[in-house]
């Protein structure tokens, strides 16, 4: 057996990464001040790591006030720069996952990773009808990673939320630990696919790819390959094309939320691609899906009302649905700052941007405002059922701002959520999660 560099460079690099964020942790304490380098040493630290941490960024960025906006952008701007795997250690995790006759399970595979993935890298295939397929592969060992990951990232957050005192970070930690954990298994993906399939088989331009499920593993997911663009490649298109796919991005992130309470947590740009046509959405990635109580999508709604008709007592109840707690006049004051920011367009009953400037700056801005407020209150706890929702809300949002797309969000939402019926939905979710 040929001696594995591969992994031991990741092995190496990942001993290395949990090494000096240590160190950053440290540094943090003692340089409160210097969010800018601190930034940068994060950047380095993390700079070489291809795995789950890449992610936490993107996800903290969106919930304001959880890290300062140097460190959001040092994390967004993360790339993989990890080797792939080589053919060698390919075929070997493919026997170890499908037995010795892997070979018959394909009519060809192809020796190169066409794309990462966080947890491992993806392969074009063939089966044995000459249809193109998509084979997600773990790296072995991942769950090791995480964890050491994980443990890290804790105490970053710790660290942080000390010295501001303004947002408490231990639910998000939980949530966002759970749905990594997760993200091991593919088995589970892979009946989150069929789901998600079913929920939106009535949305004619959302695509979901098929599951092999003969040749997929708890660490090894065979789907059908599907061909597409990312979306930056249609922010020049012509505005029909533009407000059409982020309408049916709308619609493939949304219905299944309002339908099952399913909610795929992750609309970072390399999880979901347009047909050449422009067309349709193909929706990839199902290894973090969150799944909501009833009870919660009726806050989103009682939320809906409260800001429509600027009632306070209803928007209380509505946090409480989500889980905050403590609620006083003033947080609720302050909280209502960030769901006014989200819900504007979903008021607004006319065709529009989804935020009046195309930028983010204004959703900064308030995120500031927030901080302030926050850390003046002496803090809140924001439930673990806020993260992915505020994830998906301000990840799609940049994504309609960078599309230029004009709709009426307004409508959308009613279309959405007029049928809302907490009997059906929980129906919809069992079978959904069967
Ligand atoms: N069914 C598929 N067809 C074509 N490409 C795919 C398919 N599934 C995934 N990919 C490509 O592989 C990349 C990584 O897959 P993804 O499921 O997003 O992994 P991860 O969960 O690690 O982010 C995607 O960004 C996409 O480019
Ligand atoms: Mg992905």
């Amino acid at each position: 057996m040929p001696f594995d560099t591969d992994l031991l460079h990741r092995l190496k690099r990942h001993a290395q990464t949990t090494a000096s964020l240590g160190t950053l942790a440290t540094k943090f304490l003692w340089h409160k001040d210097d969010d800018a380098s601190k930034a940068r040493a994060l950047t380095e630290t993390l700079g070489g790591l291809k795995g789950p941490l890449m992610k936490v960024g993107q996800i903290l960025s969106t919930i304001p006030d959880m890290l300062p906006s140097d460190y959001v952008e040092a994390l967004s701007s993360l790339q993989s720069k990890a080797p792939p795997m080589g053919w060698l250690f390919v075929k070997r995790r493919l026997k170890a996952e499908l037995g010795d006759g892997w070979e018959s399970c394909f009519g060809s595979f192809e020796k190169e990773a066409r794309h990462a993935a966080s947890l491992g890298q993806v392969h074009k295939a063939m089966d044995l009808q000459g249809k193109d397929l998509a084979v997600k592969i773990q790296y072995p060992d991942m769950s090791s990673v995480i964890e050491a990951d994980l443990q890290q990232l804790k105490l970053l957050l710790k660290v942080y939320e000390q010295s501001q005192k303004s947002i408490k970070t231990e639910e998000v930690f939980d949530e966002i630990a759970t749905h990594l954990r997760q993200e091991l298994d593919y088995c589970r993906e892979a009946r989150f696919l069929q789901s998600f399939k079913e929920l939106l088989k009535d949305q004619p331009f959302v695509v979901v790819p098929t599951v092999d499920t003969a040749s997929s593993t708890q660490h090894l997911l065979t789907m059908e390959w599907v061909e597409g663009y990312p979306l930056t490649h249609f922010e020049e298109a012509d505005e029909s094309t533009r407000n059409h796919l982020a309408k049916t991005l709308f619609m493939a992130w949304y219905t299944p939320l309002y339908t099952a309470g399913l909610l795929h947590g992750d609309p970072h740009l390399g999880n979901y691609t347009a047909t050449p046509d422009g067309q349709k959405i193909n929706l990839l990635d199902f290894g973090c899906v969150r799944i909501f109580e009833p009870s919660f999508v009726e806050g989103i709604l009682i939320l809906y009302d409260a800001l429509k008709h600027k009632n306070q007592k209803k928007a209380a109840e509505a946090y409480e649905l989500w889980g905050f707690q403590n609620l006083s006049f003033e947080l609720i004051e302050t909280l209502n700052l960030w769901a006014t920011y989200l819900y504007d367009p979903l008021l607004d009953d006319q065709v529009r941007f989804i935020h009046p400037e195309l930028n983010s700056q204004e959703g900064q801005r308030i995120a500031k405002v927030i901080h302030e407020k926050l850390k003046a209150l002496g803090g809140a706890t924001p439930p673990r059922t806020f993260v992915f929702m505020d994830r998906v809300a301000v990840g799609l949002g940049s994504v309609f701002l960078r599309l230029k797309a004009r709709l009426n969000w307004h409508d959308l939402f009613q279309e959405l959520t007029q049928n809302f019926q907490k009997d059906g939905f929980l129906e919809h979710q069992k079978k959904a999660l069967a």
